[in-house]
């Protein structure tokens, strides 16, 4: 996940790196379930899954003595030179997780080189069926797909693309379906799934001749907070790509391998998408991994054609595979994506109770152990906060006092609006929820105690 500075904070700086400018966050000392304890010994409820990540929660025995024999036998071989075992064996189980029509499989090391890896798979497979005009790839307003310049030429996120502009490729976008704060200002349903529809118009306008496909979260990740569309939009769209022979491309980054209550967030519609992009999840933040799956013909056809011209060198290496792979037994034998299923509506009616208590929660969305809560200053209007008092920045800062981390961001075009993301370990019970609750109320109590000292300055 691509991070905005965020400029709180001390201004010592304890080494070279600049990950964020201008602040001096706690070190991390260790992690143990859905826990992090920094070197003060502070510890913190880890209600974000880092970003969306550490699905399995933190220090969990099985997959570090996975790591450890691998690492005792060997980390790196090279994937041009060598099979090996790990690479082989995930690749196995993770199809076995996957729709049937998914068999081949793609290592990377993280979630925009999977992105990165479905666009260049569906663009040389165009290429080497010889309709080689299909290059453009379609993409929702907003949206998240990666940081690196061909996925952030899907991303739509103001402050995140402006600055790369003359660089990305300029690629069409269509409205995504966000009922809240609909980019179209319609309302469902009598929108009739305007924002579905408007797929078809972007075709008519770019010609299908020269579109390679069309590319989705399932649900909203980090650039609207887990919103979900409505029933209808995927077959709609689905069919829409079938229709035009375009390829459908679902981006299950942040979602995939159980984080909303099923393994992967588009089987809650029932589509079939021809290439689908994971990472996050995929080791749980045990290593840098993710993969590109795709359907058999697609990746028969490229590899006819010489190969997939592509890849990365450390990608699918021995070390991150065995590791991965253990992540994802540990998400099979604990029944991860059953308990997401389950904890989800519960996390959902707490934070519906809240959102009783404090008037500036506007709205609370998501599905699964995927859940995002909007800051408004009026729940009738939905009107955002003043873009600089960034709220979701002050409300995380607020929790982080309280040793609970959640993720915020913005929720109109990543310029304004203010939301934040509740997505924990998928290992959480109703207990660790009712704490995320507890400190979650304190941090709100907190929020609106210093909204109201904003409105005062304003005031005076
Ligand atoms: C939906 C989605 N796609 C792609 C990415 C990029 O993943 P990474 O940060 O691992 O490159 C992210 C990161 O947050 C994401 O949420």
């Amino acid at each position: 996940m691509l991070e905005l500075p965020h400029s709180s904070g001390d201004q010592e700086q304890a080494s070279g790196l600049f990950y964020q400018s201008g602040v001096t966050l706690p070190t991390v000392a260790r992690g143990e379930g859905i826990y992090i304890w920094d070197t003060s010994g502070k510890r913190y409820l880890d209600a974000c899954s880092g970003s969306f990540a550490a699905n399995i929660g933190h220090g969990n025995r099985r997959v570090q003595k996975a790591a450890i024999e691998q690492m005792q036998k060997i980390s790196f071989a090279y994937r041009t030179q060598f099979e090996n075992e790990p690479a082989n064996a995930l690749a196995q189980l993770l199809t076995e997780l996957s729709p049937p029509h998914l068999r081949r499989v793609f290592l990377v090391n993280s979630g925009s080189e999977a992105v990165e890896s479905c666009m260049k798979l569906a663009r040389q497979y165009w290429w080497a069926r010889g309709l080689t005009q299909k290059a453009k790839i379609i993409s929702r307003r907003p949206a998240y797909h990666g940081a690196t310049l061909g996925a952030l030429s899907l991303t739509s996120y103001h402050d995140l693309n402006a600055p790369f502009e003359p660089l990305t490729v300029q690629s069409p976008k269509i409205s995504a379906p966000f009922c809240y704060r609909c980019p179209l200002s319609k309302t469902y349903p009598s929108c009739k799934m305007a924002c579905a529809h408007e797929l078809k118009q972007v075709i008519r306008e770019v010609g299908a001749e020269n579109i390679a496909a069309f590319v989705t979260e399932p649900i909203g990740g980090a650039s609207t907070g887990g919103a979900v569309a409505p029933d209808e939009w995927f077959p709609i769209v689905e069919d829409i790509c079938r229709r035009h022979n375009i390829l459908l491309i679902v981006d299950e980054v942040l979602t995939g391998c159980g984080r909303t209550g099923a393994f992967y967030g588009f089987e809650h519609w029932g589509v079939k998408p021809d290439l689908i992009a994971v990472a996050k999840g995929l080791s749980a933040g045990y290593a840098p991994i993710g993969a590109c799956l795709a359907r058999n013909d697609i990746v028969d056809v490229v590899v006819k054609s010489g190969g997939f011209m592509h890849g990365h060198t450390l990608a699918g290496n021995p070390l991150s595979s065995a590791t991965a792979l253990a992540v994802l037994k540990v998400i099979v034998e604990d029944k991860l994506v059953e308990n997401a299923r389950k904890m989800g509506p519960y996390l959902q009616e707490c934070l519906r109770a809240l959102q009783v208590k404090y008037s500036f929660i506007g709205d609370v969305r998501g599905r699964g152990l995927l859940a995002g809560i909007e800051f408004v200053s009026n729940q009738k209007t939905k009107e955002p906060f003043p873009k600089e008092w960034n709220v979701g920045g002050k409300a995380t800062a607020l929790a982080r006092g309280h040793g609970l981390l959640i993720y915020p961001r913005r929720s109109i075009m990543g310029v304004s609006g203010d939301h934040v993301s509740l997505s924990p370990p998928l290992i959480i019970d109703k207990i660790g929820i009712d704490e995320i609750i507890t400190l979650l109320d304190k941090t709100l109590s907190d929020t609106a105690a210093w909204l109201q000292q904003q409105h005062a300055k304003n005031a005076a």
